[in-house]
């Protein structure tokens, strides 16, 4: 069997979720398990916070649908809303939480004879300029939405766009754009994905919605999941399956970009960029072998990548590799390779089979 393998361990996942509970007392809080999860495994993660969860939020219809058939009564919250008039029947059906981002959902929904009436949370564009209605749009549909029949609660809901840049500016006028519409009647109100849940009390209102922190990884550049207090839930391990001398002006891997500068040991490893490793990821990015940190060397290949193992002479095929994990934060092995600790997490592919520790 080839000798890669994720373990995700679901108790980090409950314990990150306690976490944002914590930051916000009193407030409810989506699971946010679009993307597979973040590339943990939907059916897991539901499973572990199947009782502690107030509800899950997912990105388009075909999640929901998985969620649902995993929880048959929990909130679901649809983020992108419907993309196609035909959705809102089964959106009904499946008793979701239904975000209106745009004018087109908003009259297909009002459109639409529903089995029943759902929950819908308008959503406002407060500056990011993804999704949402202006103010002025907002308040329209507003007093078009209130009463209707399809309406079973009319809530409020907006995203940030920079809340892991500390102190930006945006983040100030998106929270004043969202509280200049409060004088509406809004039954619940949500803005806060992880990084805001973490750092801006002013934007908890009703309901969170964690992402990132979920999973034991930081929305933030400068401040790491352990200073958090979250534990990661994803350790990606591969073995050295292949060791050998190269001598001084040799070169290592595909293009031959690496070349030794001493007389150097390499070893290959199990994982590839087909595994969801970055190939971007340079030469000096940081893995650990038997616990220690060893550099990338070379580009990574579709199957297997290769290190630099000169400062670990004992090193032998068959060691653990850990590409990160509980050792070695994703965070760092993505600031290394130019990206998120999410892209890394979120791409880990079909074929890397998941382990699960701390099931319920
Ligand atoms: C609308 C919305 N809310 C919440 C989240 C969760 O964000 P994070 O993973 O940064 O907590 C996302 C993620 O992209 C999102 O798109």
């Amino acid at each position: 069997m080839r000798p890669l393998v994720a373990t995700i361990d679901l108790a980090a996942i409950r314990h990150n979720y306690a976490v944002a509970k914590r930051c916000a007392p009193g407030r409810q809080a989506f699971a946010v398990v679009k993307a597979n999860a973040y590339g943990h495994g939907v059916r897991e993660v539901v499973g572990a916070l199947f009782e502690l969860a107030d509800g899950f939020a997912v990105a388009c219809l075909e999640e929901a649908v998985e969620v649902r058939a995993l929880h048959g009564d929990a909130r679901i919250l649809l983020l992108e809303g419907c993309f196609e008039a035909a959705e809102y029947q089964l959106a009904a059906q499946l008793g979701l939480d239904l975000v209106l981002q745009g004018e087109q959902q908003a009259a297909d929904f009002l459109a639409a004879k529903l089995s029943r009436p759902l929950k819908v949370w308008l959503k406002l564009d407060s500056g990011m300029h993804r999704l949402g209605f202006s103010a002025p749009a907002l308040r329209a549909w507003h007093g078009r939405l209130q009463g209707a029949m399809q309406v079973a609660e009319l809530n409020l809901i907006s995203h940030f766009a920079c809340a892991d840049e500390r102190g930006h500016e945006l983040t100030e006028q998106q929270l004043e754009a969202f509280l200049d519409v409060l004088d509406l009647d809004f039954a619940q109100r949500s803005l806060a994905n992880s990084a805001a849940i973490l750092t801006i009390p002013a934007a908890h209102m009703d309901w969170l919605r964690p992402g990132i922190m979920l999973y034991g990884a930081t929305p933030f550049a400068e401040l790491g999941a352990a200073e958090l207090g979250l534990v990661p839930a994803m350790t990606l391990t591969a073995q050295l399956i292949a060791c050998r001398d190269v001598a001084v002006g040799e070169s290592v891997g595909y293009g031959a970009s690496w070349r030794a500068a001493r007389p150097s040991r390499i070893g290959t490893v199990s994982c590839g960029y087909a595994d969801g490793y970055p190939r971007h990821a340079p030469s000096g990015t940081p893995l650990l072998v038997r616990g220690q940190r060893v550099a990338l060397a070379g580009r990574v290949s579709m199957d297997m990548l290769t290190v630099d193992l000169t400062d670990l002479p004992d090193a032998q095929v068959g060691d653990e590799v850990q590409l990160w994990g509980t050792q070695l934060p994703v965070d760092e092995v993505a600031q290394a390779a130019g990206t998120l600790g999410y892209e890394l997490l979120s791409k880990v592919t079909q074929r890397v089979p998941r382990r699960y520790l701390g099931a319920c």
